[in-house]
Formats: C-alpha cells, structure tokens, sequence
C-alpha cells in the first residue's frame, strides 16, 4: 500500500481548502477525466467551498489498455457537454505521468477560450515526463512505480479499492 484511506482523504481536503481559497467568489467548472479521475472528482468536489458556485462536467479519453505506458496518443472518447467559453475550468486528473495526455486536453480546452484552466492532479510522476507540464494542485508526488486503486486501474481492474496501492511486478510477489 502506498497512501492509505485516511491520508488521501486529508490532503484531499487540503487541496479543496487551498482550491476554495483560490476561487472565493468566483464559479467554477470542475471537469473529471473519466474514468481514473471519477473518485478524485467526487471527493474534491465535496470539499470545497458552498461559497464557491461549482458545476461539473465529464470528458473521457483512450486509456493505455493492458499497457503500463502512455503510447502518446490520446483519443477523446467523450467530449464535455458545457461551454467553456469565458469559464474558469478546473481539470481533475488521477495521474500525471509521461504528461502528454494533459499536454493534449489543455490543448483542447484552451481552443475553447476558457477565462482561467487550471489543473489538480492526485498523483504526480515528475520523473517519468516526456513533454514539460505540470499540474496547479498536486495531491502527492510519487516515483515512477505503477498504482491502482481509489479509482485508479491496471487493465479495468482495481478502480473500486479504497486505498492506493504500487502494483508489483510478478518478480516482487515471490
Ligand atoms: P500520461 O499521458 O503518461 O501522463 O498518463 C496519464 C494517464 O495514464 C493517467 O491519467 C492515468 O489514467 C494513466 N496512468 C498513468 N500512470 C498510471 C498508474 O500508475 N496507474 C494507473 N493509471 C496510470
């Protein structure tokens, strides 16, 4: 196990109070990246703010497979629904690895002229980037090891585990 329930649940809460802090007075539109980010999501956005008027939206891209690397191909499975013109949006990722499946989504919302696109991200794998871009909120930073759990999946699996855990190599579990 690498972060356990209850630690997850507080510096998640801490990343809503610095995120209900940063946005006092403001609305905003909190989009999850289905499906990694969908547990994320749910419980950032129950820890910000009433003050802060959100609304959330959803988008999906092309996972790795069975693969434990990023191909650098993203495919938009599902587009968002809402505007984002003029909008201050919040994107939630699970994950930022290689980086170039943020790189490719920024790019894609900016095309839409949101006011402000910020990014909060659970996880961070600042050794494995292969282009430069890094997140507005970082829930903790990992090494470049695989995790599944609290939403997060090798090949489907694993998503629905409270706890995030390093999947170990057949090699590790002898
Ligand atoms: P990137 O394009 O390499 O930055 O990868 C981003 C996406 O790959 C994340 O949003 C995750 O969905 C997935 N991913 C990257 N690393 C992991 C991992 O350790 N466990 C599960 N999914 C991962």
């Amino acid at each position: 196990m690498l972060f356990d329930r209850e630690s997850v649940r507080r510096r998640v809460a801490g990343l809503g109070a610095q995120i209900s802090w940063d946005y006092r007075g403001k609305s905003l539109l909190l989009v999850a990246v289905l499906k990694g980010a969908e547990v994320f999501h749910a419980d950032l956005g129950r820890v910000i703010d009433a003050e802060v008027e959100t609304s959330y939206d959803f988008m999906a891209v092309g996972s790795y497979g069975r693969a434990t690397r990023s191909s650098g191909e993203v495919r938009i499975l599902k587009d968002l629904d809402e505007s984002l013109e003029g909008r201050d949006i919040l994107l939630v990722e699970d994950i930022v690895d290689s980086g170039l499946t943020l790189h490719y989504i920024r790019r894609h919302l900016l095309a839409r002229a949101p006011r402000s696109l910020k990014v909060a991200a659970l996880l961070d794998k600042p050794s494995s980037r292969a282009v430069e871009v890094d997140a507005d909120y970082v829930g903790f930073a990992i090494p470049d090891r695989f995790v599944v759990g609290y939403g997060m999946d090798y090949a489907e699996r694993y998503r629905n585990l409270p706890d995030i855990h390093i999947l170990l190599s057949p090699d590790e579990r002898r």
